[in-house]
């Protein structure tokens, strides 16, 4: 906790596979994403569908996440998210099923891949290689490929960018060109504001991680920003081996705010942080305000962060990057590693082991 947020050199020692590095060249990552996802081209054939499924785990699930919430007020054609081996039962030749998987090994992934072509889907892959390159090949899927070197959760501009682009290129949706440029200009912005080299006092990011510090974190999120406070969640817990939860209003109004009574000390171990939106349904806003009066009374520590920029697109990206960099702060005032994910990798090689 003493940890020195401004001694760049202890934080760099600390992160030997450069994950604050990563966040930084975010903005650059989503450049170079954006003219990959314009060269996009698919088979007409795929175009028309009645339904998108995406198939992914964790780092390379979220991004599909992100997809269902922007395009959920914008497409006729529902997204479904599937995190695991079986694919739902309407999944058929009338179904566009994006495998993503950034290592392209994830074996959840690989059997819903599977699964999809026998159903006769239009199937897309989204991978740096593996397995899933090599069968996308063999079976003549097209590829999207996006280059790798680093952790899957670290190329979120790509696996979120690229589904973007894929629905572009099919025709099923189109962000407008203002959206993207005003993303850019605001992520460019906080990127200086939450950077490494802006002191502790002046910067948001490494405060609001000295305040997780030690905490049960729970991040609440709305509308299009729920997927968001899906990925600080993450975040939290992989780059900062913290535990964290992540829940969604209005629904949390029905439920949650009646679990203040116990553990009797939860206030000293708990942060409750909300993400909150100016494009919010207008009783959502109203209803921030009551939740916080009533987390005030229960005098739970609650953070209020109130997302930048006018497009939800925007919104979203300006906080992911902000959950990004809290969370790698938070990794470095845990003293640990953003990168390590040993109980991942333990728990990949005992899967291994026994096929
Ligand atoms: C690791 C990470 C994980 C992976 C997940 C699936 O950085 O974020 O959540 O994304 O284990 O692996 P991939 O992305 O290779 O399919």
């Amino acid at each position: 906790m003493n940890f020195d947020l401004d001694n760049e050199l202890a934080m760099r020692h600390l992160d030997p596979q450069d994950m604050l590095g990563w966040v930084e060249r975010f903005p650059e990552q989503v450049a170079d994403a954006w003219a990959r996802a314009d060269a996009i081209r698919l088979p007409t054939s795929y175009q028309g569908k009645r339904h998108i499924v995406v198939l992914g785990m964790g780092g390379s699930a979220i991004g599909g996440d992100l997809l269902a919430a922007l395009l959920e007020t914008e497409t006729q054609v529902p997204i479904t998210v599937v995190r695991g081996y079986r694919l739902p039962a309407w999944v058929n030749a009338d179904t566009l099923v994006i495998a993503s998987s950034y290592s392209g090994n994830t074996e959840e992934t690989l059997t819903g891949f599977e699964e999809a072509l026998r159903r006769g889907a239009a199937v897309v892959a989204l991978t740096t290689g593996g397995t899933l390159a090599r069968l996308a090949e063999e079976k003549g899927v097209p590829v999207v490929m996006f280059p790798g070197g680093g952790q899957p959760r670290a190329a979120i501009g790509y696996s979120w960018i690229l589904l973007l682009g894929i629905v572009q290129a099919l025709d099923y949706y189109r962000l407008p060109g203002e959206a993207r440029a005003e993303a850019a200009h605001v992520l460019d912005e906080l990127n200086t504001a939450y950077g490494p080299r802006v002191p502790e006092s002046a910067n948001p990011a490494k405060q609001y991680a000295r305040r997780a510090y030690n905490r049960v974190l729970f991040v609440l999120g709305a509308e299009h920003l729920t997927a968001v406070a899906r990925r600080w969640k993450t975040q939290f817990n992989e780059n900062s081996k913290q535990w964290a939860a992540y829940d969604e209003l209005p629904e949390l109004n029905h439920n949650t705010i009646v679990g203040t009574r116990a553990p009797t000390d939860l206030a000293d171990h708990i942060l409750l942080i909300s993400l909150e939106s100016p494009s919010h349904h207008a009783r959502v806003q109203r209803r921030w305000d009551i939740t916080a009066t009533i987390f005030q009374r229960h005098k739970l520590p609650h953070l209020r962060l109130r997302a930048a920029g006018e497009h939800p697109f925007t919104q979203m990206m300006g906080l992911i990057h902000l959950g990004d960099f809290v969370s790698v702060y938070l990794a470095f005032l845990n003293g640990r590693d953003p990168s390590e994910i040993d109980n991942i990798n333990y728990l990949k090689n005992e899967l291994a082991r026994h096929p």
